[in-house]
């Protein structure tokens, strides 16, 4: 029941509540969709088959992100509409939470750790060179749309450190002169 005390802490309440002071739409709840895309249908079968909707919203948008990549407004309020529950909540749970993302990602989502552990073993230096080889910068996709490359909180791997993942599989104890090879990797899947 950890989850259950962590959305109600002080930073997704704030959020909440600076969207309804804002009068931010996504505080309000969507009137409808029309014409499911296959991505949102794959969603709702998703929430249809959930055994209840209580408590779901993070699994919900787990999911939601596998399917599109990120989690956009559209969708914010379509997981609210369906769970029937406030935008606003949904929209403070994806704030709070780093490993939610509102930007388009790249085919291949690189994320480096900068907690602690993995940041005092070098975790800038390796951002730093998968922003150089990639010709990119944090958190913005490479032109082609094949990567991108996000900086996160401890991602619960520390004896690992440093450590990275790529679309969720992890890379521990990762030196800068991997970097390339790893790159070199997912470029030999497309
Ligand atoms: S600090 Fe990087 S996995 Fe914990």
């Amino acid at each position: 029941m950890q989850i259950i005390v962590l959305l109600y802490n002080d930073k997704v309440l704030e959020n909440v509540i600076s969207l309804y002071i804002c009068g931010d739409p996504r505080s309000l709840s969507m009137k409808g969709m029309v014409g499911l895309t296959s991505e949102y249908e794959k969603l709702d079968a998703f929430i249809k088959n959930l055994p209840t909707k209580k408590g779901a919203l993070i699994a919900v948008l787990h999911h939601a992100q596998d399917i599109f990549g990120y989690l956009p407004v559209e969708v914010q309020d379509f997981v609210a509409q369906k769970l029937e529950i406030p935008a606003a909540k949904v929209y403070g749970v994806v704030t709070f939470y780093s490993f939610f993302s509102q930007q388009k990602k790249g085919q291949f989502r690189i994320n480096v750790c900068m907690g602690t552990a993995c940041f005092v073993k070098g975790a800038e230096g390796i951002l730093e060179e998968f922003n150089a080889l990639l010709g990119t910068e944090t958190s913005v996709v490479t032109d082609d749309g094949l990567f991108s490359v996000d900086a996160l909180r401890c991602i619960g791997a520390c004896g690992l450190a440093p450590v990275i993942t790529v679309n969720g599989k992890y890379y521990g104890r990762i030196k800068k002169s991997d970097v390339k090879d790893i790159i070199a990797e997912y470029k030999g899947k497309i």
